[in-house]
């Protein structure tokens, strides 16, 4: 797909206000509809989930880029540059890229970046989709500063990962999807992943970037200590909010296993397995599985 025959739309795109209630078009996949779910370590109403995740993103917007480098030490910037050279965006020539739960924009500016200074493409193009208006906002901001704004190589569009609008997002329309520290906040993540491989087309791509199960006892004890003292701590400090931090923390144990996750992966309908050496196959293990790339190609 060419990026000159794309719409314009390096603006926000909305059709409701920015932050208001998502309102689902389409149903959820009934098999993973259960009464109540988790919210970090709390049980709550499956339909709340949606507003409590949407309260920490709205909370933590405005401080979200700085507190991520604090918690991680600056980490998540290689883990980020790590998931963006293995996916090689351009190396094929200009894909079309969808990065869901792309708040800030990380991914979508590394992709861009990615493809313009190893393959001088600058037509490959990255649709930054997210339920929270302000966390599009911010990314808008930060893309303003940059050569990709008011180009057709960046869209940003508020929806939810669970179900895109089909007039906006199509089915078989992108190369690669991506979502970055985003699949474990979704209320469903088979319906996440459902829609992952609607939109993409046969032959695509999918790819997640997400923290997941530490396998090693004396690291994992370490990063429980560092991450349920240290983390809360950070919010308070810099972002005057420790619950939504405690919640992000919280989230992280919840998120299935590398082999449950890669299991839910191909049973949306993806090839998982060959992209890997080691680690079973289908994902690899960043920091001893503090964080984890998993990947499907579209069937
Ligand atoms: C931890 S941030 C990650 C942002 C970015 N991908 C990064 O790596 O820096 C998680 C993002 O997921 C978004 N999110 C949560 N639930 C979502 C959903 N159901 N659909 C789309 N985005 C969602 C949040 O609004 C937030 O921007």
């Amino acid at each position: 797909m060419q990026a000159s025959s794309r719409i314009l739309r390096a603006a926000v795109k909305r059709t409701r206000p920015l932050g208001a209630r998502q309102n689902h078009s389409r149903p959820q996949d009934p098999s993973s509809s259960t009464s109540t779910t988790h919210f970090g370590f709390r049980t709550v109403p499956e339909e709340s989930k949606e507003s409590l995740v949407r309260g920490v993103f709205d909370s933590v917007a405005s401080s979200y880029d700085v507190m991520n480098d604090a918690m991680s030490l600056g980490v998540h910037r290689l883990w980020k540059d790590n998931f963006i050279s293995l996916l090689r965006p351009g190396s094929k020539g200009p894909i079309r890229v969808i990065d869901v739960a792309g708040g800030t924009g990380d991914i979508a500016l590394r992709v861009l970046d990615f493809a313009r200074e190893k393959y001088a493409d600058r037509e490959t193009s990255v649709d930054v989709v997210d339920i929270n208006g302000e966390m599009l906002k911010e990314g808008h901001r930060r893309f303003k500063k940059t050569m990709y704004h008011d180009t057709p190589q960046v869209a940003f569009q508020e929806a939810n990962a669970q179900a895109m609008p089909e007039d906006r997002f199509p089915s078989n329309t992108y190369d690669l999807y991506t979502i970055a520290f985003g699949i474990r906040n979704v209320t469903s993540i088979k319906d996440a992943l459902k829609e992952a491989h609607r939109v993409l087309k046969p032959g695509g791509t999918f790819a997640c970037l997400e923290f997941n199960k530490v396998t090693n006892p004396v690291l994992g004890q370490i990063y429980d200590q560092y991450s349920f003292s240290v983390i809360p701590l950070l919010g308070t400090i810099l972002a005057g909010d420790r619950e939504s931090y405690q919640y992000l923390v919280e989230s992280i144990r919840r998120f299935p296993s590398q082999p449950e996750f890669a299991r839910l992966i191909s049973e949306a309908g993806f090839a998982t397995g060959g992209n890997f050496e080691g680690d079973g196959g289908a994902w690899r293990d960043l920091w001893g599985g503090i964080a984890c790339i998993h990947m499907g190609v579209k069937v």
